[in-house]
């Protein structure tokens, strides 16, 4: 078989890049996205999904914005191209500064595209109004964002003319300001390496085989008569050469999944066999006469069908195709809701949510001596090498795991995907393995928000208070177990609200079918357990006649309150002050609806609140992260954070906290951000942990460090210290004393002073009806939603979100209002478009989620009720953010239509059909 397909011949194409001319040799069908990336290593340039529908790698030719997946190389022979590495001219331009100084750059990702787009808006246009720029930038997608803030820095570009402002602030006053991010720069210049950035130039192509069937049986015919049909093919790997224990999972009890299935495949898109070679060798291959049996087998994707009598098991062992079950139980609420004035009930669906980061999984692998290395996008590096140590049969210190820059991951990312696969390939054939998923593989095999099956009741007294509450939910974990424990064990915590509830069941099942792998998604079930209860929150209200923010108010925890775990909360409730602070809002809004409504009968307005709380770090389980902060003997801050930044900013924001529990200015600082054999372990980036548990130990490091040096100089806590080149000044009262720095012993890496310090939230088991005290801290929130819905056709606009949270103390506000108003993005796709359905959503064309014009103004209220167990009072924040949001949403569609949608996400066909059940009932 010919490895020259027709229209493979190459071409000499000319053409001015960036302002230099340029030629290259390559077939002129050949992507100019690749070209720029592969053949010229411009890899500002992203690619998303290679098919149109991202904008990540929007190029400008002859000034106009393209998406270069689409345009082949040939197109632009003779033109002029400008790439994301064109825009600075020997300093950033006035958009790059906007950017950074309005915090539109989250994980960066989008980031090129968006700045290439908004470039040729702004040549047009230098004061675009909001509707010019979302019409501009309506073809980039943004994950992170929310986008508000993308439109503020395209909108107030020409304030920035002479750069951006990157004073960092005085000593003592990091907490509480808001610096640019420290990592920032790269990211609006195209420099950031991401997982597919810097493959080595030697690196062999992998490609993965997978599974087209939900449940099959397979066996592979011969592979090497195969591979010596396609030159350049330099291997081609099964589950049988794999050398270690060929399983893993986040959870060790529960670990389950093969690297490479074994076979036997239990879901659509499931890895099985992998093909190394050279690049020109695989960037074609036509994997159709890959010689592989199939032989499908029944296959389940509903929990209901997976639970029936007599339903095939997915594993053997997992009797009822049940994973495990979390349950918390207090007082009587059987009792309770008997001898309620009012009860409601009700049920709720929700879908498979897909995380859709712009970043597809990718990184590459090689062989350091004995030490195999993985540079590879990831939140968790130390799960990701002891994962990857194990299915290799390599002992965990001879596998390091390298981050590069993450494009998201808002969980999914906390799994490991490919690094075992390209471990493999570099161990076996001695060459670097690189490899980037396909946006339809990354869709087809890396995991899912559970949707959810679930039904409540709940009861309250004459007087409003609620005295009881059961709930029970089915939560679909596919067909590996990944996050589902966490799940299941998460949701009967929080599924009561933050309201305090003092009779209370409920019971969260995580339940195997052959649906793709549900795992983490930023709120970990919870978000799906907040949408049934704040719906029947809305109509137990209504049922007793009161203002359903009040209500709200009225039933919210406070400090003092017992949780539905028996945890008692002393002190940093904030809930009440969410809720209060809306009122004003609330009042606003619901006025302006009722003045809509009162002429409008096509279109109907509606107001919805929901609120939310979320408990930070695992659930009753160890958590600890480490911090090392020292000293070099230049004089230099050397902080060695291992939280993985993938957006949220934790680069920035632990050394926020570090700089002043040291006691030392910010611009001192520099950073050694996560790699497992430089930096101790932060844990994983996940469940809002890192800006309260590893600022936790940031703060001790810093700390630590201080009273080391006050300890070396003699003197009393009262000293300050200031650092001036290789000298350390200690001032007492009049008294002052230098020391040299370069006087000093250094250590290994170079420090002269250092302090390691580890911080593990303390928090207690559950027992067996789920009591006990799962977290240390918890973060709160509450949002209003306000939102049009026109009733022929069932679509909704949505007018406004104000949004209420209790971050306990916002360390950098800037990185507050980007961590609200994405997750308030994903929660209005949650809410209204987001439904992933295996075999017809495997890419971004027909899996939507919110684009520029979808995400209304969010006006945020940021709440500060510290708690005393956070750094300077600090809660985590990114969960917390999207919880309220999707049934915020709903309760407003509710009071725009009278109709409660059921089954998330509200499509404009559910809310029609909703509306004509309603009317076919009267
Ligand atoms: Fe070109 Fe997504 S990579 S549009
Ligand atoms: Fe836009 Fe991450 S900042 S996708």
């Amino acid at each position: 078989m010919s490895m020259i397909q027709p229209g493979m011949e190459r071409a000499d194409i000319a053409f001015e890049l960036n302002g230099a001319a340029v030629s290259v040799s390559v077939p002129p069908v050949r992507r100019l996205s690749q070209v720029l990336r592969d053949e010229l290593r411009l890899t500002g340039t992203k690619v998303g999904c290679d098919a149109g529908d991202c904008g990540a790698c929007t190029v400008l030719v002859d000034g106009n914005p393209v998406c270069a997946c689409l345009v082949p190389a040939a197109s632009v022979s003779g033109a002029s191209v400008t790439t994301v590495e064109g825009l600075a001219n020997g300093r950033l331009s006035a958009l790059q500064a906007s950017f950074l100084d309005h915090g539109a750059a989250q994980c960066g990702i989008c980031t090129p595209g968006l700045l290439v787009a908004a470039t040729a808006l702004l040549e047009r246009n230098p004061t675009p109004s909001e509707a010019e720029t979302q019409d501009a930038l309506g073809g980039v997608l943004c994950r992170c964002t929310g986008y508000r803030k993308i439109i503020a820095a395209v909108m107030d570009a020409s304030r920035h003319m002479y750069g951006v402002d990157h004073r960092l602030p005085e000593v003592g006053h990091a907490v509480g300001a808001s610096p640019i991010r420290l990592d920032g720069v790269p990211k609006v210049t195209g420099d950031e390496k991401f997982g597919g950035d810097s493959f080595p130039a030697d690196a062999l192509a992998v490609l993965v085989v997978r599974s087209p069937h939900y449940h099959a049986r397979f066996s592979v015919g011969d592979l090497d008569a195969w591979a010596k049909g396609y030159p350049g093919i330099a291997g081609v790997f099964t589950a049988a050469d794999i050398p270690g224990h060929n399983c893993f999972g986040v959870i060790g009890p529960f670990a389950d999944q093969p690297a490479l299935a074994d076979g036997f495949a239990r879901f659509r898109g499931e890895a099985v066999a992998l093909v190394a070679g050279e690049r020109e060798a695989i960037l074609d291959l036509d994997l159709t006469d890959f010689p592989i049996a199939w032989t499908e087998l029944p296959h389940v994707l509903q929990p209901r069908e997976a639970r029936a009598d007599g339903a095939s098991l997915i594993h053997q062992h997992r009797p009822a195709n049940v994973l495990t079950s979390g349950f918390v139980e207090r007082g009587d609420p059987d009792a309770a809701l008997g001898s309620a004035a009012v009860t409601v009930s009700g049920a709720i669906e929700t879908s498979f949510v897909e995380h859709a980061y712009i970043e597809p999984e990718a990184g590459f692998a090689y062989m350091d001596g004995g030490t195999l290395v993985v540079v590879a996008c990831t939140q968790a590096p130390y799960m990701d090498r002891d994962d990857t140590a194990k299915v290799l049969g390599l002992a965990v210190d001879k596998v390091r795991i390298v981050p590069t820059a993450t494009g998201g991951g808002f969980g999914s990312k906390l799994d490991v995907s490919l690094q075992p696969l390209i471990g493999l390939v570099a161990m076996k054939t001695g060459r670097p393995a690189a490899l980037v998923y396909t946006r339809n593989e990354s869709m087809m095999s890396t995991t899912k928000r559970h949707p959810a099956e679930m039904q409540a009741t709940i009861g309250a007294d004459a007087e409003g208070r609620i005295i009881g509450m059961v709930f029970e939910g089915d939560f679909n974990t596919g067909a590996y177990a990944s996050w589902g424990p966490t799940v299941a064990n998460r949701v009967p915590v929080h599924a009561s609200g933050p309201y305090a509830t003092p009779n209370y069941r409920a019971e969260g099942r995580a339940i195997h079918t052959n649906g793709p792998i549900a795992g983490a998604f930023r709120g970990f079930g919870v978000p799906q357990a907040t949408i049934m209860q704040e719906t029947l929150y809305d109509e137990l209200a209504g049922k007793l006649g009161r203002d359903r923010l009040d209500f709200r108010v009225k039933n919210c925890l406070r400090n003092g309150c017992e949780t539905v775990t028996g945890q008692r909360l002393e002190s940093g409730v904030g809930i009440g002050e969410c809720l209060e602070s809306l009122k004003p809002h609330w009042a606003r809004a619901l006025a302006d609806a009722k003045a809509f409504n009162a002429t409008s009968v096509a279109t109907k307005r509606g107001v919805g609140v929901a609120s939310c709380w979320y408990g930070c770090g695992n659930t009753s389980l160890p958590n600890p992260s480490t911090i090392k902060v020292g000293i070099s003997a230049s004089g230099d801050v050397m902080l060695h954070q291992g939280a993985v930044d993938i957006g949220q900013g934790s680069n920035t924001v632990i050394a926020q906290i570090c700089a002043d529990a040291l006691g030392l200015p910010l611009e001192k600082f520099q950073l050694r951000s996560a790699d497992t054999a430089i930096t101790p372990d932060a844990g994983k980036t996940s469940a809002s942990r890192q800006t309260f548990v590893t600022g936790k130990a940031a703060e001790k490091a810093g700390r630590a460090l201080r009273e080391k040096i006050l300890r070396f100089a003699n003197v009393s806590e009262h000293a300050t210290i200031t650092l001036d080149g290789p000298s350390i000044f200690i001032r007492e009262g009049d008294a002052t004393r230098r020391i040299d720095l370069t006087a000093l012993k250094a250590d290994a890496d170079g420090l002269v002073f250092v302090t390691e310090e580890t911080y593990d939230p303390p928090t207690q088991p559950l027992d067996a009806k789920g009591q006990g005290k799962p977290y240390a801290v918890y973060g709160y929130g509450a949002q209003i939603a306000e939102l049009e819905v026109d009733l022929k056709l069932g679509t909704v606009k949505l007018i406004k979100i104000t949004a209420a949270h209790d971050v306990g103390k916002a360390i950098n506000p800037v990185l507050v209002e980007g961590q609200i108003e994405g997750g308030i993005a994903q929660g209005i796709g949650m809410a209204l478009m987001e439904e992933y359905i295996p075999g017809r959503t495997e890419n971004l064309h027909d899996y939507l989620i919110p684009t520029i014009g979808d995400v209304p103004p969010v006006e945020h209220i940021l709440i500060e009720v510290p708690d005393p167990e956070g750094p300077f009072g600090a809660k985590g924040l990114g969960e917390h953010v999207l919880i309220p949001t999707a049934p915020a949403i709903l309760n407003a569609i509710r009071h725009a239509t009278g109709v409660l949608v059921t089954k998330v996400p509200a499509t404009p066909s559910r809310i029609l059909a909703a509306i004509r059940e309603k009317e076919a009932r009267r």
